[in-house]
């Protein structure tokens, strides 16, 4: 997408062009508003196309989305409903044998795509994963980390030494060990522990450098795990895979993740085999109003 300039026959001079633009492409000059991108500069962010009443900002290659309630986005969904959505979500960990249609794929990595993004980068692209021998084998890979993991807790007692912050808390705290146990336990008896014989795994990567190309992965995320909902079907974000898929060079070969960007989030989806009746309770609120 590149703006090229404005249709003046179209113009009514409301300067909402000028005004919306933070980085001053638009001005007013000789009773006419302009358009200029000398160091090209602009940040694709598409709100003058967005804003401008009369459609008269001029654009390349911009797939605008028209729909009346975009006047007042408050139309869409009462708050009510949209918090019982945001309740209803559960990470699941129990998926039908059933493979999801592609073009319900689709569908998720398009809400995916409309998440925003710092400098609006949308720096993350994806690899969807629907083969069961893949998913397979991305599991045992995974697998691996946590057995490393569990040799790391038993040498705690000299690792605190070069262990510091969340690291050390986390090796230290016996519970953890208790919990890995239990998952190479469910593992070594056969389960799927780390997508839960999930039909579809989709991994988003982005440039490894700063933190904001994650940031803006985990909203990407976070979007298609709610279109996921609406379309009934149910997601687990996976830490563990992600970790893996970090630090274990083979997978990272495996899934195509080029040099100088790293896996930010690692989606499991299906359709769930669970019901659940309620929302779970969440901490409470801990907020400084200053
Ligand atoms: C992690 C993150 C950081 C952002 N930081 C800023 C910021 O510092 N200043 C700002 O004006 N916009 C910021 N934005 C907003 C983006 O510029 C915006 O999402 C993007 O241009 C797309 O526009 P949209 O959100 O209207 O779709 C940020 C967005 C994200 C996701
Ligand atoms: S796309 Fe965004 S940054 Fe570029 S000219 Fe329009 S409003 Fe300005
Ligand atoms: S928003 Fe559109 S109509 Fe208004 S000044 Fe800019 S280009 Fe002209």
């Amino acid at each position: 997408m590149r703006i090229i300039g404005i249709n003046q026959e179209k113009c009514i001079k409301c300067e909402q062009c000028v005004n919306e633009c933070r980085h001053h492409m638009f001005f007013k000059e000789d009773e006419s508003i302009k358009f200029e991108d000398p160091d090209d500069t602009c940040i694709k962010c598409g709100h003058c196309l967005a804003v401008c009443p009369t459609d008269a900002v001029i654009a390349e290659d911009a797939e605008v989305f028209e729909f009346e309630e975009a006047r007042d986005p408050s139309q869409i969904i009462e708050y009510e409903y949209l918090m019982r959505f945001i309740r209803g979500r559960r990470s699941i960990r129990q998926f039908k044998d059933k493979e999801i249609p592609k073009e319900q794929i689709e569908k998720i990595l398009e809400a995916m795509r409309y998440a925003p993004s710092g400098s609006n980068k949308q720096s993350w692209n994806y690899v969807v994963i629907t083969d069961p021998e893949k998913i397979k084998f991305f599991s045992d890979q995974t697998m691996k980390l946590l057995y490393l993991l569990k040799k790391a807790l038993k040498l705690k007692f000299i690792l605190r030494f070069f262990v510091f912050g969340g690291a050390r808390k986390l090796l230290l705290d016996p519970k953890n060990a208790m919990r890995l146990e239990r998952v190479i336990a469910d593992y070594e008896a056969g389960k799927d522990v780390i997508f839960f014989e999930a039909p579809c795994v989709i991994v988003l990567h982005a440039p490894s450098y700063g933190s904001v190309a994650g940031w803006d992965a985990g909203i990407a995320l976070t979007h298609g795990m709610f279109a996921a909902q609406a379309l009934g079907i149910g997601t687990c974000n996976m830490g563990f895979a992600q970790e893996a898929a970090r630090r274990n060079k083979k997978l990272k070969k495996w899934l195509g993740i080029p040099k100088g960007r790293k896996v930010q989030a690692v989606l499991a989806l299906g359709y769930p085999s669970v019901q659940f009746h309620r929302a779970p309770p969440r901490n409470e609120l801990r907020v400084k109003y200053m």
